[in-house]
């Protein structure tokens, strides 16, 4: 790896995982400092040079969502503006990316409209972890790398889950990333029918597949409110699972209220990645699996290319 031809930077929106990024590849973060103004305002100066440099920026736009998205906007026109050779924005968790598709009249297509500010913003290729919908990478122009955490999790899972588990998609959004974990652990597959009812609530309308005295391991992409974990775990529990149920996904956003919300409901341990940040550590209960080796291959990658 050329040892002057790239510069890390860790954005405030996960910045030990963008440490422990620099860890795998054996370098140290670029020296930045982000700062916020009184009036909510953010600037970023960098100390590092990024001149004729392929520059990472690390950062999630995960909750505070429009900060760090902000934020990241930011690293980008300031590492343009010092003539950078190329901005890459490494985005473990993507905000925005369920706004994806037009529901009913006069809604916006906000993931659209990210991607077209992380370009205005000077940055020429993505690196993109489990994003909601993988079309979102339609809507960017340049280059997308788009990761999986589904066999870092699947390892940590297979060490622990009892042999009749099913794998439970909670929509049908999912099924592709339950097909994977499903594969991955030779257990079968059920998929339930979800209606999402508001931002907060969700009602399970069906479930497809056989669950009565099973263990039920239920992926997700996201858990956020944990109300889709949670509604799972009852319609699971109607439907005669196994009490003792597994939740396992790869953005641990846990809002307040989302492990109590998930408990109650059933739900005996949780999954994550450290995609986004500290949050998800409140819950008491959920393991938490590194994708720092992930995402330091994918940068490895782009310099042995771009060196090649
Ligand atoms: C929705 O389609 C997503 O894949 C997740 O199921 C959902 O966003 C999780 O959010 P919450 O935890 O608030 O239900």
């Amino acid at each position: 790896m050329p040892a002057q031809s790239f510069v890390l930077f860790g954005g405030t929106g996960n910045y030990p995982l963008a440490e422990a990024v620099a860890r795998e590849l054996g370098t140290e973060l670029g020296s930045c400092h982000v700062e916020q103004f009184p009036d909510g305002e953010t600037t970023v100066s960098l100390q590092h040079p990024v001149r004729g440099l392929d520059v990472f920026v690390i950062q999630p736009t995960a909750p505070s969502v429009n900060d760090h998205l902000m934020e990241l906007l930011i690293f980008g026109d300031a590492c343009r503006r010092a003539a950078a050779n190329r901005v890459v924005a490494v985005i473990p968790y993507f905000g925005y990316a369920r706004s994806d598709k037009r529901e009913c009249r006069r809604e916006p297509i906000t993931a659209s409209l990210v991607a077209d500010l992380l370009q205005c913003a000077g940055i020429v290729h993505l690196i993109l972890l489990d994003v909601h919908t993988p079309q979102t990478e339609g809507f960017f122009r340049g280059p997308v790398d788009q990761l999986t955490a589904v066999p870092e999790l699947s390892r940590v899972l297979e060490e622990t889950l009892p042999a009749e588990t099913v794998v439970v998609s909670p929509d049908a959004g999912r099924v592709t990333m339950a097909t994977e974990y499903a594969r991955r652990l030779a257990f079968p597959l059920v998929v339930l029918h979800k209606r999402r009812e508001s931002g907060t609530e969700t009602e399970v309308t069906r479930v497809v597949g056989e669950v009565r005295g099973r263990p039920c391991l239920i992926i997700d992409d996201m858990i956020s409110t944990g109300g889709t974990i949670a509604e799972s775990a009852r319609a699971l529990a109607e439907a005669g699972a196994r009490p003792g149920l597994i939740a396992a996904a790869t953005h641990g956003l846990l809002l307040d209220g989302a492990c109590d919300r998930m408990s109650a409901a059933g739900i005996e341990r949780v999954y994550v990645t450290d995609s986004v940040a500290a949050p998800n550590r409140r819950c008491g209960h959920a393991e938490v699996v590194t994708v720092a080796p992930l995402l330091a291959a994918a940068v490895r990658l782009q310099l042995d290319g771009h060196a090649a």
